[in-house]
């Protein structure tokens, strides 16, 4: 199994810097890292106020940013080969930029909005996170643009300077670039931490680190691209996302966190497939729960069972599987996996599973001859360290 590597932080951030030198002619103030995420358990409730448990991947998007005189922005990427974004600062906002751009351009007129006073810079962009896998490639760019907009700007960042760039990486995704994301991608591209997964509350943004460290148990944490087409922006997310603002609205709650009697909530909802989606919110929440419960407690196999069961509700009531998804979850289970299901906004992207490390070849070898079957395009591989969140590499 050929599995993507994250590559080393120190050489990419050298190879970033001497490509910005030689773009600009001068040095960038610094390389700011940010990592891509998969998340163990806790899908489609961050935007109900829900609890979730993502770990940062090792593979991150390295942003070199450095001033530059005047007040006009430029951002170029290594993994767009079209010619690079530039802009005015005050000129920066919705509609005004289009495509990968909108996720660099789109935090600095965030950060712009809370009244941050931004200079103008190059930034260069280097990234090691799949786009389309799933991965939360678009919140690694704007994080590690967003720490080095901070840096540039002379903020000491701490945990709660952290928690406002979480919310300007919010407002530039869903309003720059049009995909209405709830925050858990942004809050671990920033607060993760090596060796943990990050249980967030999204209803007070509460955060706290879970020890997890899958080597040490003999276990490897898979993440199979499907290599389906992903997409938060083409009204499949938001629909969801609807159901829910519309249900909470029925039953007189702001977030349907709030629904006290849950029983009586799923009885009273008119709509079938409103009811549906409801029940996925409810029984995921209490999944989180139960499953840092049983992280804290190394109970992997129980774990598993509660990381299948979050597929089947996902699959069942929240209908946001697909054929290539359901097939690596079913294929990985057969052979060994202790739980596997799709992460992230679903509709494509990558599966995770839970497999014991002498079992991981078969696994990984019987993914790809179900692919070949089916005569779909090779699935892409690759193994979850928990890694740490955004920061400074040089
Ligand atoms: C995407 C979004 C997140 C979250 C997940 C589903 O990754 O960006 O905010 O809603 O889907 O859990």
């Amino acid at each position: 199994m050929d599995t993507l590597d994250p590559g080393d932080p120190t050489s990419i951030s050298r190879s970033v810097t001497a490509w910005f030198e030689r773009l600009h002619g001068r040095s960038a103030l610094g390389v700011f890292a940010a990592p891509g995420r998969v998340n163990l358990i806790g899908e489609h409730v961050d935007y109900n106020g829900g609890l979730c448990l993502p770990m940062a991947l090792p593979h991150a998007t390295y942003a070199a940013v450095g001033r530059r005189a005047g007040d006009t922005v430029t951002v170029a990427s290594r993994q767009q080969h079209d010619t690079p974004f530039t802009g005015r600062v005050a000129e920066l906002g919705p509609g005004s930029v289009t495509g990968w751009a909108a996720y660099a351009a789109g935090v600095l007129w965030a950060l712009r909005e809370d009244g941050w006073d931004l200079p103008g810079m190059d930034i260069t962009v280097d990234s090691r996170v799949p786009v389309g896998a799933g991965l939360s490639s678009s919140a690694a760019i704007e994080c590690s643009v967003a720490l080095g907009a901070a840096e540039l700007s002379g903020v000491a960042v701490d945990d709660e300077v952290r928690a406002s760039l979480v919310r300007a990486c919010m407002r530039a995704e869903s309003e720059v670039a049009g995909a209405p994301t709830g925050g858990m991608d942004q809050t671990i591209a920033l607060f993760g931490e090596a060796e943990a997964a990050l249980l967030l509350d999204c209803r007070d943004w509460s955060t706290r680190q879970v020890h997890w460290d899958p080597a040490s148990a003999g276990l490897t944490l898979l993440v199979v691209d499907t290599r389906a087409s992903h997409s938060l922006s083409d009204g499949g997310y938001e629909s969801r996302r609807r159901d829910c603002e519309t249900a909470a609205a029925e039953l007189g709650v702001d977030l349907l966190r709030d629904v006290v009697d849950q029983d009586s909530a799923l009885a009273s909802l008119g709509d079938e497939r409103v009811r549906r989606r409801v029940r996925h919110v409810f029984t995921e929440i209490e999944r989180v729960r139960r499953a840092v419960d049983e992280l804290e407690a190394d109970d992997f196999e129980t774990l598993g069972a509660t990381m299948t069961a979050s597929h089947v509700s996902l699959r069942d009531d929240y209908q946001v599987s697909c054929a290539e998804l359901d097939e690596v979850v079913d294929t990985a289970l057969r052979h060994g996996a202790l739980g596997a299901r799709m992460t992230g906004g679903g509709f494509g992207g990558s599966a995770i599973a839970l497999v014991p490390d002498d079992r991981l070849q078969e696994v990984a070898a019987a993914v790809q001859q179900a692919y070949s079957e089916r005569g779909w395009e090779a699935p892409g591989f690759l193994t979850a360290l928990p890694s740490a969140g955004a920061r400074r590499l040089a």
